[in-house]
């Protein structure tokens, strides 16, 4: 096992309208087998048998699936890792020694709760207006009773593995929802189950997001560049083609 020392500068922020700041910690002897998150954890425990508060940041699956992990790590949501979230970035990326410069995500609709932890529950908004199916599914059907073509599927699951983590909207210089909301509407634009609401789910998602006021996308395609999903910007093109479809049908 190589162990390293890495010096942390990490945002705090005790309120969302209380001034924040940097402070800087020495964490010492970190296994480079431990995950980012895991070594956060043991910064909290000495600052806990210091008598000090915690760093609150928020984690839940660290398996890369349910999107709360919200860091900004050396200026990039999840950090340096391509296609990887914070909580599936291993402290192996970075050298003995390293300054690790530790944000939450910067966007005006998402804001800072404390230290860490920001409020995305605009996505939630958005997901409520439009990102549901009405259909009754039932139980899970036997494979290859929907005729649904290969490629049709792999591109609806490609886009259906967004995790709703807001690293696109923190990475976008306009903090722009489009890839988050474009990957939603693709994929259930593509399957039977999402038919009842098609027509409408475009117009009902684009007017949540800009209700919340997201900004509008400029095609600088830092969102695709800081997905942890990878995401395309093609969603983004489909999301168009089915607003287009809205409004003329
Ligand atoms: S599109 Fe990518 S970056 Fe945006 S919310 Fe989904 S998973 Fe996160
Ligand atoms: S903690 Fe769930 S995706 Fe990171």
């Amino acid at each position: 096992m190589k162990a390293i020392t890495v010096n942390l500068k990490i945002w705090r922020q005790a309120a969302q309208n209380a001034p924040g700041g940097f402070f800087t910690f020495v964490a010492k002897d970190v296994s480079t087998d431990m995950s980012f998150l895991e070594m956060l954890d043991v910064v909290n425990e000495q600052l806990v048998r210091d008598g000090l508060e915690p760093i609150a940041f928020e984690s839940d699956c660290r398996e890369g699936i349910c999107g709360v992990c919200s860091l900004v790590i050396n200026g990039l949501p999840h950090g340096p890792q391509k296609g990887t979230t914070t909580c599936q970035l291993h402290m192996r990326t970075f050298d003995d020694g390293a300054e690790i410069i530790i944000e939450p995500f910067r966007a005006s609709r998402f804001p800072i709760v404390k230290d860490l932890i920001v409020d995305r529950s605009a996505f939630d908004r958005i997901i409520q207006a439009g990102g549901f199916v009405s259909v009754n599914t039932g139980g899970a059907p036997d494979a290859n009773t929907l005729p649904i073509g290969k490629g049709v599927a792999e591109s609806a699951f490609d886009a259906a593995t967004c995790i709703g983590c807001g690293a696109c909207v923190a990475a976008c210089k306009n903090a722009s929802a489009m890839l988050f909301v474009g990957a939603k509407v693709a994929h259930l634009a593509m399957l039977p189950q999402g038919e009842p609401e098609r027509k409408l789910r475009a117009s009902r998602m684009v007017v949540a997001m800009d209700a919340e006021q997201f900004g509008s996308c400029t095609n600088t395609l830092e969102c695709e560049a800081v997905c942890p999903k990878e995401i395309s910007t093609s969603v983004i093109g489909r999301l168009n083609r089915e607003f287009g479809r809205c409004i003329t049908h």
